[in-house]
């Protein structure tokens, strides 16, 4: 299992959702995100073309940690894995998901939005989880008071994650980083402005070394 991938997290706590439908879009959303510090990237499984785009983004950056999102059930982890992703995020807990990661002896994120959740996620022998989403189901102070149960869990929070919210997710000492879409705007990728998400990779960076 790559521990890098948690230390990585650790210095640059963001992880961007990467959604195309064109595997060359996906790889163009990839460099941007890239060029502007962000090494791990999650290629989520909401397009027909989802699994194309993640092989050719883990074919183009072999050096990047590039994870499949939306990762509904035990088929999709297996397909994702096949495809080159190298760690799998859920947004709910799911046996089958977090088995196959396991068999593949790979980071999963599996996400929570409840104590009883997250207990059963501990009871797998997970120490690590999605929160989502975050922003609905209690945001920073929720983490906060799960952490004061489940001492030894870390949280990836996503869902209505952005700027304005970062900080305050990133200063809960539990949280090892956080998830979102608003680093790659889809009217941005629509009008071919990928710097703009190189900015807002950046930015994120920025926020992310004062929190
Ligand atoms: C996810 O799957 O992690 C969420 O859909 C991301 O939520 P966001 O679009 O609010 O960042």
């Amino acid at each position: 299992m790559s521990d890098s991938l948690f230390s990585i997290l650790r210095g640059a706590p963001v992880v961007p959702l990467v959604q195309s439908d064109d595997p060359e879009e996906a790889v163009a959303i990839s460099k941007a995100l890239l060029a502007g510090g962000l090494n791990v990237l999650e290629v989520v499984l909401r397009t027909d073309k989802a699994f194309e785009c993640l092989e050719a983004v883990a074919k183009a950056y072999p050096a990047a940690h590039v994870g499949a999102g939306t990762v509904l059930n035990a088929e999709q982890a297996r397909k994702a894995i096949d495809h080159g992703a190298t760690f799998i995020v859920s947004p709910g807990l799911d046996d089958g998901v977090v088995n196959v990661a396991k068999e593949n002896k790979m980071h999963v994120l599996p996400g929570i939005a409840t104590a009883t959740e997250l207990q059963r996620a501990w009871n797998m022998g997970l120490r690590a989880v999605k929160c989502f989403p975050a922003g609905v189901v209690g945001g920073p102070k929720m983490i906060k008071a799960l952490s004061s149960a489940f001492r030894d869990m870390e949280f990836m929070p996503t869902g209505g994650v952005n700027p304005n919210t970062l900080a305050d997710y990133l200063a809960v000492p539990s949280v090892l980083a956080c998830g979102g879409s608003w680093l790659t705007p889809k009217d941005a990728i629509a009008s071919g402005d990928f710097g703009k998400i190189t900015e807002l990779a950046k930015e994120a960076l920025v926020i992310a070394s004062k929190a």
